[in-house]
């Protein structure tokens, strides 16, 4: 069969095309190359500056916590992992080290405490701290989820989660802030979540203890701002992890449910490299969460009734599905 030869007019657009991408585009695209290439020589650069850092990750059992004990393991950080299940950190430290053989790290520490049991953590927290002399990184991640009515919640369960998510997180810190002063240089990390920024329908108690930490983490970066302690709060997402299955109702049963949009959510090593990224990069705060939620975001800050008036058909939708 006669083959079809291309004509000069056949190729009219393409060439067009081609010149536009090389006038406008390559001049654009260029710059952005040249800085992307750059922040990952200099992300590269800080990373060799972890070795022996001595971080604390709370909620180092699974999920977020588990992806992130490998993101600072692999930067030769001296670690300390704390939740409560003590076998499943001891999986983790297991996993770290056959993991991670070519990395001269120290074997990580363990430490099982509930966090919620507040007057009991300080002595086992501070003798933990002690076998390295200091820290450099407290990485608050520990939390539970709820899932239930405003109406039909029982106040034990709004005071439960808000001690799981923000009285517990903000005691732990204030156990290690003094030996950050002291050293005089410091990094705290808050996992808050983007419910920290936009509460939702049904989600009132696990929405008001992220606001809340938010809120305390921009007081306090502003208070110690003069002592060279830096505060990074990170809103994430929905993150694939046992969030939901975990999470409490309303009576306080576990909800143990895979929530759709925790199981198509941000796999957990993603959302890891990236706070690893906003600690090399000493940020204030980050929001990892598609394009969507941050328009949510803004637009819950800039015209507020829009965002209410959203709000309210979402709960009557859900109400009318349950
Ligand atoms: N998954 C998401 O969609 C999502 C989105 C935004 C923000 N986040 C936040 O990410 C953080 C990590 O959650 P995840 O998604 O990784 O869920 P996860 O897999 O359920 O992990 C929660 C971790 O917290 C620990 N923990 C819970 N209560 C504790 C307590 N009283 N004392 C000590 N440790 C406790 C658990 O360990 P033990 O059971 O062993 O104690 C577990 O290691 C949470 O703060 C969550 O709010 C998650």
């Amino acid at each position: 069969m006669e083959q079809k030869q291309p004509t000069a007019g056949n190729h009219k657009f393409p060439n067009i095309a081609r010149w536009l991408f090389l006038i406008f585009g390559f001049p654009i695209a260029l710059p952005w190359l040249a800085y992307d290439l750059l922040d990952i020589m200099w992300q590269k650069q800080k990373k060799k500056g972890l070795k022996n850092k001595v971080v604390m990750i709370t909620g180092a059992s699974s999920g977020l916590g588990e992806a992130l004990a490998h993101v600072f393991y692999k930067c030769g950080c001296k670690l300390i992992l704390t939740s409560r299940r003590e076998e499943e950190l001891m999986r983790v430290r297991n996993d770290l080290i056959s993991t991670h053989q070519i990395v001269q790290a120290y074997p990580p520490i363990i430490l099982s405490l509930d966090l919620t049991k507040i007057k009991d953590i300080k002595a086992e927290v501070l003798k933990t701290l002690s076998v390295y002399d200091g820290i450099d990184i407290l990485i608050n991640n520990a939390g539970i989820s709820y899932r239930g009515a405003v109406i039909s919640t029982d106040i034990d369960i709004d005071i439960k989660v808000m001690m799981s998510n923000y009285f517990s997180q903000i005691y732990l810190t204030k156990i290690i802030l003094p030996l950050m002063i002291k050293q005089n240089s410091g990094h705290i990390v808050g996992v808050s979540s983007v419910q920290g920024r936009i509460a939702i329908p049904y989600r009132s108690a696990y929405a008001a203890s992220k606001y809340s930490v938010q809120a305390w983490y921009d007081s306090a970066r502003a208070e110690l701002c003069d002592k060279n302690i830096k505060f990074t709060i990170v809103n994430p997402g929905y993150i694939k992890t046992h969030l939901s299955m975990n999470a409490l109702t309303g009576n306080g049963q576990v909800y143990g449910k895979m929530d759709e949009t925790i199981a198509n959510g941000y796999e957990p090593e993603y959302v890891a490299e990236r706070i690893l990224e906003a600690v090399l990069k000493q940020k204030e705060e980050v929001t990892i969460a598609p394009f969507s939620v941050k328009c949510a975001i803004i637009i819950r800050t800039l015209f507020p009734s829009l965002f209410f008036w959203l709000m309210q058909n979402r709960a009557r939708k859900l109400a009318k599905s349950q």
